[in-house]
């Protein structure tokens, strides 16, 4: 992946406009050279639009509807996200598919609505801690894509797909990397054979107990383009020391395409 990495805070039913602003001022002084954006509450977003205005942080939000408008109460179209300036929306969060019954079919739907109303989805996919039990982490992930290449094909290329392990969310312990790169290296395989998009192609990143504290670790690994990161976004500091990571391992891939030579596991400055 030779884009640089994309760090995305999912701030969940938390934050309010006091944060977005905290974290305006934050980026006003600076921020590492990454794509970073944050998913927040939908009546946040008009808070985002102004307080992230003039910096380079994107906003998002969390969830949206597979219509374009009608009578679906308490329903958001993603025409009207996007009217706020937002570029990204999650949708198929592991939260929403357990509490809210979403199915595969719907996340793809709204994936598919996402597209067409200017938004990038990002589809988040991951088994959970019985499916890994029970060998059956290929036969989910498969099952959670099949519909978003069927309904999406080539398409996929403007989708980020997140990959959040179930067991891995809010749980401080995020998979080891090794998982990790495998669990992408699958996705990627999957996404070539049926829709022929290469791994360079779709961006794929990792969401689970992501820190400060990992985050180079987890960048550093084969076919990982970015981070969905929860709980740590919600601290102005540590959403942007996981930045900081995300830029040194821009840095790192940028002397690598130069032809400059980085030992494995090397963390060069910032
Ligand atoms: P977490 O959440 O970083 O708090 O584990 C990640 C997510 O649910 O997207």
């Amino acid at each position: 992946m030779s884009a640089p990495p994309l760090v995305v805070g999912n701030w969940k039913m938390h934050g309010s406009t006091a944060l977005v602003r905290a974290l305006a001022d934050l980026a006003r002084q600076g921020w590492p050279a990454c794509e970073a954006a944050v998913c927040l509450p939908h009546p946040l977003l008009a808070a985002a639009q102004m307080a992230f205005a003039g910096t380079p942080l994107r906003w998002g939000a969390q969830d949206c509807s597979c219509e374009a408008e009608g009578p679906f109460t308490g329903e958001v179209a993603p025409g009207l996200i996007r009217h706020f300036g937002a570029r990204f929306v999650i949708v198929g969060h592991s939260e929403r598919r357990d509490r809210h019954g979403e199915t595969d079919g719907q996340v793809a739907a709204k994936a598919q609505r996402a597209l067409a109303e200017g938004l990038t989805p990002i589809v988040c996919v991951g088994e959970k801690a019985e499916e890994r039990d029970g060998d059956q982490t290929a036969a989910t992930l498969r099952r959670q894509l099949l519909p978003l290449m069927r309904g999406l094909g080539r398409d996929l290329a403007s989708v980020v797909i997140a990959y959040e392990p179930v067991w891995a969310i809010g749980s401080k312990d995020a998979a080891t990397p090794g998982l990790i790169e495998d669990a992408h290296a699958f996705i990627a395989d999957t996404l070539l054979f049926h829709t022929g998009l290469s791994a360079r192609a779709v961006r794929i990143v990792y969401g689970g107990s992501v820190t400060p504290n990992n985050a180079d670790a987890i960048l550093a690994r084969q076919g990982v383009g970015g981070l969905l990161v929860g709980g740590a976004s919600l601290a102005p500091a540590e959403f942007l020391a996981v930045c900081q990571a995300a830029a040194r391992c821009a840095h790192r891939l940028e002397r690598r395409g130069a032809g400059g030579s980085t030992a494995p596991g090397s963390t060069p400055a910032d």
